[in-house]
């Protein structure tokens, strides 16, 4: 049994309830982040989950044989479930308690990957646009980056205090529904926005509706980041909130899914 080896203080606690997001410097050893750059490595070398459509181009049409401009696995704890056995998973359910309450649970989430000089931006988006608009959600991500994450290479960017907006209208990037990565249709303006470079070993957290982005990796080094997640139980809306963004959606991903699934 591991334990955790950090704590936010009250006052990291306070500025992520103030502004729907928090960077901190150090929630994975140094000598963890390297072992964990290789399992990420690993996995999208060999294309785990490709097939069931864990792994897909996140900026692209993402057909087969084509060269992915943002690569991305769903639920890469089940093709290296050592991850699960890291000081990061327990570093960070302590730190999702500890913003969210003693009922929160933790758990894997996705890994997207910016290879150098290719990697393309992520746009404007709240995470929650991504989801089941039926439910309410108190729930967070937790971006940690496999090396260090600068303006250049594609750190984290928020615009605090959105996190009590509602979701906002999103389409498939470039209104391509044949992509799956959304953007916001009314990007806020970098002006608004504060960047979060990290070293590595560091991470942020942001709420299910912060406004976010990460720009294209311009450097010459490959950007990994993990995202995991946390959250409360999710509670049932009775407002019919729609989505409509998801609903017209025709991704390659969701097709290898389908067939997967049959
Ligand atoms: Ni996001």
């Amino acid at each position: 049994m591991i334990s955790p080896t950090i704590s936010l203080s009250p006052e990291q606690i306070t500025f992520y309830r103030e502004n729907g997001y928090l960077s901190i410097p150090n929630l994975m050893p140094l000598e963890e982040v390297e072992w964990m750059r290789e399992i990420y490595d690993r996995l999208f070398r060999e294309q785990a989950g490709r097939e069931v459509g864990d792994q897909f181009d996140l900026a692209g049409t993402d057909e087969e044989g084509k060269e992915a401009v943002l690569p991305q696995i769903l639920g890469p704890a089940k093709y290296a479930p050592e991850l699960r056995q890291s000081q990061l998973w327990v570093n960070a359910e302590h730190v999702v308690k500890q913003l969210l309450g003693p009922e929160a649970s933790f758990g894997d989430g996705h890994m997207i990957y910016k290879p150098a000089r290719i990697g393309a931006e992520t746009p404007w988006h709240q995470d929650e646009a991504y989801w089941d608009p039926g439910l309410e959600y108190e729930s967070l991500s937790i971006w940690v980056p496999l090396q260090e994450a600068t303006v250049d290479n594609g750190c984290m960017w928020f615009v605090p205090g959105t996190h009590t907006d509602e979701v906002h209208p999103h389409r498939s990037v470039g209104g391509d529904v044949r992509i799956h990565a959304l953007e916001m249709l009314e990007p806020p303006a970098m002006s608004d926005a504060v960047a979060c470079p990290l070293p590595p070993g560091g991470a942020t957290f942001h709420s299910s509706r912060t406004f976010h982005y990460t720009g294209a990796n311009r450097s010459d080094v490959d950007r990994r980041a993990y995202i995991l997640s946390g959250g409360l139980p999710a509670r049932e809306r009775t407002d019919g909130r729609r989505f409509p963004w998801n609903e017209i959606k025709q991704t390659a991903r969701a097709e290898r899914e389908a067939k997967a699934n049959q």
